[in-house]
């Protein structure tokens, strides 16, 4: 347990280093109003990684870094828009730091019991959410390529049907830290769940269909909207997915390209996705519904660790990691089918739920207090699975991510459900 941990945190950190690997001024700069400059992650990835295991989350105890400094990468103190402006430290500074820290980690990681792991390996998801964080920095940066494509990607294949069903019955959602150790506090407790039946999307929504819905006026019709969703749509002036320009292409880290019609749509909002889901006859899934088509095993009657079982992910089941720069093709994973036959769940783009994010019964916060109940109950909607761009480290069917309904810049996409009238 101790090696794979550190392992983690060494791949975490070579990732780190390979998007932050770029000119000081790409650094210092902010791309969008919405995310913070990129020096800002690096330096808060050590301070995160210092005040978890080094400082025991108190952050009062004496740190590495002068207080003021250290306060500046406290995500609550400093709106994303106001953190260009702050006396951050230079990039050759914030890796310095970053790499000390690292040290003295991994010294104490020697010496400490494999119950303390579980605050490593909450750094390690930590680090990796912001690399997927800075990667959505760079889609929303303008200006030639910085990144490319390091992965070839599986070709997509015609799927049987558009959706698989999944009989009514109990299930149990969410994980407890005996199969899960490194499960995250609001992924806690595991507890039975009576769901009815459903259909649900055997595969992500792709940009031909997205494309379809545009053609029929998808974004004029305010009937296909909620009430909120069409005032957004009118106030953002919303009339295509985020980074499409009108000619058929889209922009994807620097480069103008033809949108790849077998792509699973990406970058769309919580509230054009009920949209689009009500266009197309069906609505999204709840979070419960999405969690038991992922890893549910009927016959066992029991949770699989993956949706095709206990073996980890591995490219020809997954599109993780990053280093593809984009979704797999529809139906390029048969191998990574759920036991009810649902394809894509991890890998390729988060998927928006109907579901607010709130705390399961019992839960309780882990030592990173802040990251999760904070948000509880705020104007938050769930996305499952995770995108291209997640490393393996930090995804499981249990995983819950949250965003605002508006947000569109992270690497979201849309799986459909249906209710099963009389099933
Ligand atoms: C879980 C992705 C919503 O980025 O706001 C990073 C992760 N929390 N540092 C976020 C997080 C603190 C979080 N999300
Ligand atoms: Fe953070």
């Amino acid at each position: 347990m101790r090696d794979n941990v550190v392992r983690d945190l060494e791949r975490a950190r070579a990732r780190t280093l390979h998007l932050t690997d770029l000119d000081d001024p790409t650094l210092l700069a902010q791309h969008d109003p919405l995310m913070s400059p990129l020096v800002w992650d690096l330096a808060h990835i050590g301070q995160q990684e210092e005040l978890w295991l080094l400082r025991g989350g108190d952050p009062a105890a004496p740190g590495m870094l002068p207080p003021e400094v250290d306060l500046l990468y406290d995500a609550f103190k400093h709106k994303r828009a106001d953190r260009p402006a702050l006396p951050l430290l230079p990039p050759v500074e914030a890796r310095a730091y970053d790499h000390e820290v690292r040290g003295r980690v991994l010294d104490l990681l020697e010496r400490t019991s494999d119950d303390d792991l579980f605050t490593a390996g909450m750094v390690v998801q930590h680090e990796q959410q912001h690399d997927e964080t800075m990667l959505a920095t760079l889609q929303l940066r303008q200006g030639p390529p910085v990144l490319i494509g390091r992965r070839k990607l599986p070709e997509g294949r015609p799927v049987a049907g558009d959706r698989v069903f999944v009989p009514g019955g109990e299930f149990i959602l969410g994980v407890d830290a005996t199969s899960e150790p490194f499960s995250l506090d609001n992924e806690r407790p595991a507890h039975r769940v009576d769901v009815p039946p459903f259909w649900i999307g055997r595969v992500p929504v792709t940009s031909r269909q997205w494309s379809e819905f545009i053609v029929d006026g998808g974004y004029r019709r305010r009937d296909l909207w909620s009430a909120r969703g069409w005032a957004h749509r009118a106030e953002a002036g919303l009339e295509r997915p985020m980074f499409w320009a009108a000619d058929g292409t889209r922009r994807r880290f620097g480069v103008q390209e033809e949108v790849p019609p077998d792509e699973p749509v990406q970058h769309v909002c919580y509230f054009e996705a009920e949209a689009f889901a009500a266009w197309a006859g069906a609505r999204l899934p709840t979070e419960a519904e999405w969690e038991k088509a992922c890893a549910w095993d009927p016959v066992a009657r029991a949770r699989r660790a993956w949706p095709w079982g206990s073996a980890p992910p591995t490219a020809d089941r997954a599109n993780l990691g990053g280093d593809g720069l984009r979704p797999a093709p529809a139906g390029a994973y048969p191998g990574g089918a759920s036991a009810y036959g649902a394809e894509q769940m991890i890998g390729d783009v988060w998927e928006w739920t109907s579901s607010d994010f709130t705390p399961w019964p019992g839960f309780t916060p882990m030592i990173y207090r802040r990251y999760s109940e904070p948000f509880f109950g705020g104007d938050y909607k769930v996305l499952r699975g995770g995108s291209w761009a997640v490393d393996p480290s930090t995804i499981r069917p249990s995983f819950r991510n949250w965003d605002h309904p508006i947000r569109r810049q992270i690497f979201t996409g849309v799986r459909l459900a249906w209710d099963a009238e009389g099933a």
